[in-house]
């Protein structure tokens, strides 16, 4: 079926710029963006056609990197850092989700948070519990988003109460697999914690699976100096941290997501731009947790595949929009404070958090011809309003909305969901 859009349309297929098209139609065919027109176009058949008027029309974010179940923890432990953050607040709440009931309730309000936000793509860990994390799932799909959802795997160096052993977490993983089948949008994706939480022999099985069944992998890297160092105690033969994922086949050609990447050295820099991995840029999450400033422009001009992500609860703002200016303010920190790298515009801050670093879903994230249409419809109307440009209302919307509050239609793959 066809449908046509009419509306004010901006996206970014590539970085360097918005592309602004107003009061402009866009035709929709089979889901995927069909071709642009300045005047109606006639004769669509049967086709749809929904007009927005002076509405702003922009792709949907994608959410790179988030925990469904510290949705809920979001600001709590902010006085702390990763290591401490991670014994003292998240174990003992993560552990929670063994109890379906829970894993249900908490994830219903992570699920329409989601829905609201306008992260319609996303990759999302869950819990070392399998069952919850089928629930995270079911949720998201209820809602019609897409997304990447993993049970995390822990064997090492976390509380009883929430570790497996080695063979557990294989199976449970395996299982995880199986039941994720029937699922349509969602899709399972291999997730060992970071390094400290696995034994070397887990991360080498998981990485043998992820080849078996030709999966995607996400994980952390390089997020505090601490965590760093601990990997080089845990692997002293590794290269480098990226090497410890690397040897273990977890670095998959274009399909590994590596949340952080602040503390890289030349080896690490080496292989993940050799493998094509994407680094998930988590500003928000990096500033709350003392973590540290990555560079970001210095990796995009280095030829490294960045995407954005919330973090969430490392971070405490779920809508891409805050992230978006957070990941600014980050560069403009460490440019014109620390002295270090460029500014990240806002233009490639928005194309980071709109085409997901284009490893999972390579043609999403933009209005080109025979990309998905994934779209957030914008009402950014005020009171008394000033007439400005459409690039100007744009920045309004992403630095003020506090949200999905202005959101008023949401396309995924074409269809209003
Ligand atoms: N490293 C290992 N686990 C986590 C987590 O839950 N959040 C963040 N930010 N870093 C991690
Ligand atoms: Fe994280």
């Amino acid at each position: 079926m066809t449908i046509v859009i009419k509306g004010n349309f901006i996206d970014t297929p590539s970085p360097e710029k918005f592309r602004v098209r107003e009061e402009g139609y866009l035709v929709i065919e089979k889901g995927k963006v069909r071709g642009y027109r300045d005047t109606p176009p006639r004769d669509t058949g049967e086709g749809q056609f929904f007009d927005y008027g002076d509405k702003l029309i922009i792709p949907s974010f994608c959410d790179m990197h988030l925990h469904g179940p510290q949705f809920l923890q979001r600001g709590l432990g902010m006085d702390r850092e990763l290591i401490g953050w991670l014994n003292d607040y998240t174990f003992p709440r993560e552990a929670r989700y063994g109890d379906p009931a829970y894993a249900r309730d908490a994830y219903e309000v992570f699920a329409d948070s989601l829905y609201q936000a306008g992260s319609l793509r996303s990759c999302v860990f869950g819990t070392v519990h399998r069952k919850g994390t089928v629930i995270l799932a079911e949720e998201m799909e209820k809602r019609g988003l897409a997304a990447c959802v993993g049970k995390v795997n822990m064997d090492s160096n976390a509380p009883d109460y929430i570790r497996e052993t080695g063979e557990e977490s294989l199976r449970e993983t395996v299982k995880f697999l199986d039941d994720m089948a029937g699922f349509s949008r969602i899709m399972p994706i291999i997730t060992p914690r970071f390094v400290p939480s696995c034994s070397g022999e887990l991360l080498g099985k998981l990485g043998d699976l992820a080849k078996e069944r030709d999966l995607p992998v996400q994980s952390h890297l390089c997020e505090t100096v601490q965590e760093v160092a601990w990997v080089k105690e845990l692997f002293p033969e590794g290269e480098s941290y990226s090497h410890v994922y690397d040897k273990a086949g977890l670095l998959r050609e274009g399909k590994t997501l590596m949340a952080h990447g602040i503390y890289m050295s030349e080896d690490d820099l080496d292989r993940i731009k050799r493998t094509g991995t994407a680094l998930v840029h988590c500003p928000d999450s990096n500033l709350n947790l003392a973590s540290g400033i990555m560079d970001t422009s210095g990796l995009m001009d280095g030829g490294i595949n960045l995407a954005l992500g919330s973090d969430v609860g490392g971070g405490h703002e779920l809508p891409m929009n805050r992230v978006i200016i957070s990941a600014v303010q980050s560069s403009k920190t460490r440019r014109h404070f620390l002295g270090r790298g460029r500014e990240l515009s806002h233009e490639e801050a928005f194309y980071l958090a709109t085409r997901g670093g284009l490893s999972i879903w390579d043609n999403t994230g933009c209005f080109d011809e025979g990309c998905l249409f994934d779209a957030l419809v914008i009402d950014d109307r005020m009171p008394h309003r000033e007439e400005l440009t459409l690039t100007d209302r744009l920045y309004r919307y992403l630095y003020t909305s506090s949200g999905g509050d202005q959101i008023t239609a949401r396309f995924l793959e074409g269809r209003r969901i």
